[in-house]
């Protein structure tokens, strides 16, 4: 049979595909911009035909419908990357969470879960009968590998990408063909403390390093800072809509990588249209599954790797958490550590943890005494490197830990750090600062203060300390 009559013969509408989906199922999806949704509403609008089905997928940006009351007893999300649509459901048991590094996914999904059945979205078949994963080939390409049922949502939105993106029409055992835009991530307005962010991020990054971004607004401002740049490579698990000027001006053009030289490589892409028009057939970009992007041992084969990521709270021995928020599960750790240990171990490689020294407007401070009871560190205090927020860069591998903890107390937002000197204190009994540099830092809080505004100035002060002389009178 040719292609075009295998493809044929597997084309059937969505309501026929999910009929070799069977109770007590596990059925993974899709990620992020190549989940299929065409499919998956299907699943959905006959939810009351199915028991006790598991559906597992790292990450959505559309809803988690599975979550739904009603659906209780038929489906069960399992996700492995937290977002908006299922935080609460995964803190009050409606969705399960399965945490792990990325590049160990794939491995965790096959020999630990067991899908029977993948569900993933593709491009429409080119003139040799393949279809391509374009966007997300991560995990989800590997899925179909070896699932026993291989459902594909043929999606003309979908790019045709390079790499180990592709695979024959007769690897699947259905085709439903439904066009839809695919969810896009917009890049969101750069703040003034982003911008200060990636601008000391810039100058850790040399002409010629090569560049893992995640997603979201630090790493776009970091695209910011780069203009004047030159030679920089691209090896990451996912991009934004950041890189495309850089990569079209030829800033990023990955002539100094040792693998896929002159090539960019993606586990995945989670941007806009702008990206995904970029990504179409184009050979100078590769996605290919994460357990090759992510590999630390694959990432470290590029001579000074620089990896940027974010995080949440950082404490004073530099523990760095990034995932979950006290007991709440907020995202998931992602290929923060895969790219943190690739890059250590490259040669000239750094990695960078980059974020605003506050949170929650401003009210609560990101770099802590002691992590918040019930969070998970998520990259360890012997893997950290630089970190960075709007107030500078510390530095602290190979540094003792008063050393680390000083040069935390001095990116820390000024309004607390007289709070982290006083724990400092506590910690190591002696003082972190000189006097000369203590009156720079109580300085910058009064100055901070009259700052605030008059109705949040009074939870400022409540999370000072307020320091008292051996006669109990408060010093100034
Ligand atoms: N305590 C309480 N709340 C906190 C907090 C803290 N220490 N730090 C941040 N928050 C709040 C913020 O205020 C914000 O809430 P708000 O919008 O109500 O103000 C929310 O949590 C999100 O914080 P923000 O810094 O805006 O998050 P982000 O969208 O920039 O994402 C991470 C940052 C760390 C969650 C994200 O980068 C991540 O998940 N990283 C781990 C995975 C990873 O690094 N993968 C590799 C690259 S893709």
């Amino acid at each position: 049979m040719s292609w075009k009559e295998i493809y044929q013969s597997k084309l059937v509408t969505a309501q026929e595909a999910i009929r070799a989906i069977h109770d007590n199922d596990k059925v993974v999806t899709g990620f992020a911009c190549g989940e299929p949704f065409g499919i998956e509403r299907a699943l959905i609008d006959n939810y009351k035909n199915y028991r006790n089905v598991e559906i597992i997928n790292m990450l959505t940006l559309g809803g988690s419908p599975w979550c739904k009351p009603e659906m209780k007893g038929h489906f069960k999300l399992n996700c492995l990357f937290a977002s908006q649509s299922n935080r609460k459901e995964i803190s009050d048991g409606t969705c399960e969470f399965t945490t792990s590094h990325f590049y160990e996914i794939p491995d965790v999904i096959k020999n630990y879960i067991c899908p029977r059945v993948s569900i993933v979205m593709v491009s429409p078949p080119d003139e040799h009968g393949y279809v391509s994963f374009g966007t997300t080939v991560d995990y989800t390409r590997g899925t179909t590998d070896y699932c026993e049922v291989v459902i594909a949502q043929v999606n003309k939105y979908m790019p045709r990408t390079f790499g180990n993106s592709i695979k024959h029409v007769r690897d699947f055992t259905y085709f439903v063909e439904i066009d839809e835009p695919l969810p896009e991530v917009k890049s969101v307005d750069i703040t003034d403390t982003e911008m200060e962010i990636g601008r000391y991020c810039a100058q850790l990054i040399k002409d010629g390093d090569c560049l893992q971004l995640g997603i979201g607004s630090i790493p776009n401002a970091v695209c910011e800072q780069l203009w004047d740049k030159k030679d920089l490579g691209l090896h990451s698990e996912l991009v934004g809509d950041g890189v495309v000027d850089l990569l079209e001006a030829g800033i990023i053009n990955n002539k100094k990588k040792q693998t896929n030289n002159g090539r960019t490589v993606l586990g995945a892409a989670l941007g806009s249209e702008k990206l995904n028009k970029y990504i179409d057939n184009n050979p100078s970009v590769e996605l290919h599954p994460i357990d090759y992007v992510n590999n630390p041992i694959e990432i470290a084969k590029n001579d000074n790797m620089v990896s940027i990521n974010s995080c949440l709270q950082v404490d004073l021995l530099g523990q760095v958490v990034s995932d979950t928020v006290g007991l709440n599960q907020f995202s998931a750790v992602g290929g923060q550590v895969d790219f943190v240990r690739g890059a250590t171990m490259s040669n000239g490689g750094r990695s960078i943890i980059a974020m605003p020294s506050t949170a929650k407007k401003g009210l609560i401070s990101r770099i802590v005494p002691l992590i918040t009871e019930g969070s998970a560190v998520t990259t360890p205090r012997n893997d950290v490197n630089y970190v960075v927020t709007e107030y500078g860069i510390a530095q602290l591998k190979g540094r003792t830990l008063k050393e680390r903890a000083k040069s935390l107390i001095s990116i820390a937002h000024p309004k607390f750090r007289p709070h982290l000197v006083l724990e400092y204190r506590k910690r190591f009994n002696e003082d972190p600062f000189t006097n000369e540099e203590r009156k720079e830092y109580f300085g910058e809080v009064k100055q901070q203060l009259n700052d605030v505004k008059e109705h949040i100035k009074d939870d400022v002060l409540s999370m000072l300390p307020i320091e008292k002389n051996s006669k109990g009178e408060q010093n100034g």
